[in-house]
Parts: structure tokens; sequence; C-alpha cells
């Protein structure tokens, strides 16, 4: 099994990545830390440990970390999430605190604590594991990996090139994709095909568990709104597709590449820059996934979700 800490801002798609990460046998989930992003960080933290609740799983500790990005305001996306960021399903009570600890140093101190390197997989702005890797560059080595979910190889969903998670803490990205940690970016032109249709959604409902009928509530409200914002009925579940890659490294096809994010555009902050073609002769730094097997993903995500409560 792989050791994981989830870093998040619970998010709809978020939740789904929750639950592949605590439900699917290969990954040892250690630790959960949230980030202001989708909805301001009061809600992330508690959503993340609603999603944790309805799962049954009560000993995964969950920290807050950044409230906004490193440079700039916070930008959210209540449109797509709704006010509390889980719209759609009656909320219940979280069965646990949050961590006294702040997510920074429950991160080091997982990373410490465990007997071999952790992967980290991030789903909202990578603020927290910027702020990690630049006031602990000693933890480096304990990082087995960094998966992000976030940018794209093409157009973007926030501004017309950047993708939202992107766009919100460029900064950050840069310095973690800078850092000389293993770096993954899983963007939206492989989560645009992890699309949650008709056929997806009586697949998790026949999965028959109350995270699944919760999760079915989750989807109904989220493809409503991607239908009114992006035209997009089958809304894409971007956040678990950053999972599932440390779940199977082959569900997604990758290449190691240049990958630079636009600190500085008058309309393309946050828009990430990858060299597929090769045209900047600079060294690759980062592997960007290009192609999802789409069944698999789906098999993987029903099966983790079968396994909790
Ligand atoms: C990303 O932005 C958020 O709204 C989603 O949770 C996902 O992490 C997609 O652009
Ligand atoms: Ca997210």
């Amino acid at each position: 099994t792989i050791p994981v800490i989830l870093d998040c801002d619970p998010g709809h798609d978020d939740v789904f990545g929750l639950w592949l990460a605590a439900g699917h046998p290969s990954l040892e989930l250690l630790a959960v830390t949230t980030v202001g992003g989708n909805v301001p960080l009061e809600h992330t933290s508690r959503n993340a440990r609603i999603a944790l609740t309805v799962a049954g799983v009560a000993d995964v500790p969950v920290a807050a970390g950044a409230a906004g990005p490193l440079a700039r305001p916070l930008e959210t996306a209540e449109w797509i999430h709704g006010e509390n960021g889980l719209g759609g399903p009656e909320l219940p009570e979280p069965a646990m605190d949050l961590d006294p600890r702040g997510a920074l140093e429950l991160m080091a101190d997982t990373l410490l604590g465990a007997d071999e390197p952790v992967a980290i997989v991030a789903t909202g702005p990578i603020t927290n594991v910027a702020m990690l890797l630049r006031d602990r560059p000693d933890l480096a080595d304990r990082i087995r990996e960094v998966v992000w979910m976030g940018g794209s190889t093409g157009r973007g969903n926030a501004t017309p090139y950047a993708e939202f998670n992107a766009l919100v803490d460029p900064e950050a990205l840069a310095i973690v994709i800078e850092s000389g940690v293993r770096f993954t970016m899983v963007g939206l032109n492989v989560t645009h095909t992890a699309l949650v249709t008709a056929a997806v959604r009586e697949r998790l409902a026949a999965v028959g568990t109350a995270t699944a009928a919760f999760g079915d509530e989750l989807l109904e409200f989220f493809c409503r709104t991607n239908a009114d914002v992006f035209g997009m009925p089958d809304g894409p579940l971007h956040d678990p597709v950053a999972v599932a890659v440390l779940v199977d490294p082959h569900v997604v096809t990758r290449v190691h590449t240049r990958l630079d994010v636009e600190l500085a555009g008058t309309e393309t902050a946050g828009a990430t820059s990858v060299d597929l073609d090769g045209m900047l002769r600079r060294e690759p730094n980062a592997w960007v996934a290009t192609a999802l097997d789409v069944d698999r993903f789906w098999d993987l995500l029903d099966d983790a979700i079968g396994r909790l409560a």
C-alpha cells in the first residue's frame, strides 16, 4: 500500500477523491489537510470531515491549512459547489474535530512518522504543499511524489486559459513545480473525459451503500451546476482522477515535459504552459497526464466506495 496525504478543498469532486483515498485497499490515507478554494477554509475544513463521517472513516486526522493563496486574494466557486461547498444533500454534523495542529504541522509529523516516503495528492489550490516545501525543504525527500489535479494542456475553466486551482494560486504552483519533487499534473485535458453520465450514476447507485447514496445526491447538484455554468450536463469529476493515478499508475498516460505557469499575464494568469512538442528546449520538470482509461477509473472509484459505510 502507498501511504498518502490528501490536500483538498471540498467541493463535490474532492469528496470523491477523499473516498477513493480512504476506501481503496492499495492506499493508506494517513492525513487530510484543507485549503481555501472552492469555498472559504471554514467550509472546506468542515466538508472534508463530513465526507469522512459519511464514509464511516473516523481515524484519519483532518487539519486546516491556508485560508487563501500566497500572493492573491482568494477566488471561490460557489456557482459550481453551492454556498457551503457541498450543495445538494443534507449534511450531517462531522463526527470528528479538526486536528489542533495546522495543516503544515500535520503534514510534517506525518512525513516524519512514516517509515517510507509519503505521496501527497492535492485537489485544490496547491498553497499548503508550496508552504511546506518552502518552509521545510528538509522534508522534500520524505515525499514520494506530488500528484495534483489542476492546470490544462489546453483551455481553462475559470478563464479562457486558466484552470480554477491553477488560477487561484499560481505562485504556489510555481514553487511546487520547481521544488524538484516528482510532480504529476492531472489537468482538464484529462479530467474532462471523467464525465458523470447517466450510466456512471446508475453504476454508482447500484453500489448500494449509504456513501454511494450521498454521492448520488452530490452528483445530482454538481451535474446541474455544470450544465448551467458550462453547458456540460455530464459534469467532469476532476479530483478523484488525481487520486486514481496513485492507485493505478496506468490509469493515465503521462509524458515527462516542461511545465510552467503564467504568473503575470494580463489575460492569462494561472495558465499552464505545457511544452508537449519540446519547442522551448528546456529540461523536462514534470509529468503531465495526457489520457485517461475512463472505464478503469470508474471501476476503481466504485470499488473504493463499495468498501466504505
Ligand atoms: C477543480 O476546481 C474545483 O472546482 C474542483 O474541485 C477541482 O479541483 C477543477 O477545475
Ligand atoms: Ca478541488
